[in-house]
């Protein structure tokens, strides 16, 4: 069954987008099949995959909504193994729309179930909130992969997430694990970066990815090409450091199994969820 992967901070501009669209074209890359399900309202992991905007398109309000199957929703994207249901602008009401309705939380979930045995990942492209698409979003995922920029405050938000994220492990979804937390637009050359970096690495242990991603033009470009980037330019350290990225990802997944590799997280430090919450990064 297919892995089911959140891309989810609530802080905007950290490159949840960015890393959705390129994790999941480098797992396709990779020859595993691979599915983004962008749950977005600003659809910019589907007008970053090149699909024009399109009203009558299904997408993932018709999900949600029951309206549709996810398998009708399914469509192909230049790179073969990469496919993509796209957002609609309409999803900003199914936060609305869907209160007060049966199992609002587990539409995505229900949805996904029946071709979750199509694809080795699903990754999902959250909205920069924490309201009804994000929960869905995790109540539907076997993981959450937390986006992160190394600068002061940068924790300040997170333990709003890992509070959610426990919330979900105490109501809707047991078992979701934290994928691992990435740095995106880094500049290892700063102090600052190497300091807050120290930090990060003290409160996530080793949830914390080996992995970061360079700020990088060919990044921020590539979607206004409506390509992945290792796709646009293949050699760009972008692209390379998402292929290394999802490289990671799988061989964390594969190289140890799930179970042994999360006792022996336990054993070396709390989990993120149970640590203070990280306040103290202004101070230094
Ligand atoms: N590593 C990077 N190098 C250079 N530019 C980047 C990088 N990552 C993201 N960007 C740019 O930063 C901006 C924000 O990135 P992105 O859209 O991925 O963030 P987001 O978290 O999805 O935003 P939102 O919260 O609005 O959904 C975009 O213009 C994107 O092209
Ligand atoms: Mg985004």
């Amino acid at each position: 069954m297919g892995r089911v992967i959140a891309v989810a901070n609530q802080k905007g501009g950290v490159g949840k987008t960015t890393t959705a669209i390129n994790l999941a074209a480098s797992f396709a890359a990779a020859e595993v099949k691979s599915l983004l399900v962008d749950c977005d309202p600003q659809s910019n992991s589907t007008g970053g995959l090149g699909l024009p905007r399109d009203p009558e398109r299904l997408s993932t309000y018709h999900l949600l909504m029951a309206e549709a199957e996810a398998s009708q929703a399914v469509l192909p994207t230049e790179l073969e193994g990469l496919n993509i249901i796209p957002a609609h602008k309409n999803l900003i009401g199914a936060n609305l729309e869907l209160v007060g309705a049966d199992e609002r939380e587990f539409r995505l979930r229900n949805a996904l179930q029946p071709i979750r045995d199509n694809f080795d990942f699903i990754v999902l492209d959250c909205p920069p909130a924490l309201d009804l698409l994000t929960l869905n979003a995790l109540a539907a995922a076997d993981s959450v992969l937390i986006p992160m920029q190394a600068e002061y405050f940068a924790l300040e938000g997170i333990s709003e997430l890992l509070d959610t994220v426990n919330r979900l492990r105490e109501s809707f979804n047991p078992s979701l694990e934290i994928e691992g937390v990435v740095l995106t637009m880094y500049d290892d050359r700063t102090n600052l970066a190497q300091q807050v970096t120290q930090e990060l690495r003290n409160y996530f242990g080793d949830k914390l990815l080996s992995t970061t991603i360079p700020r990088n033009i060919r990044l921020a470009e590539a979607p206004s090409y409506g390509k992945p980037a290792l796709i646009y330019d293949v050699r760009s350290r972008g692209a390379e450091s998402y292929i290394r990225l999802a490289k990671e990802i799988m061989d964390r997944i594969g190289g140890t199994p799930v179970s042994v590799a999360q006792d022996a997280t336990t054993a070396a430090q709390p989990e993120p969820e149970l640590a203070p919450a990280g306040t103290n990064s202004q101070e230094n």
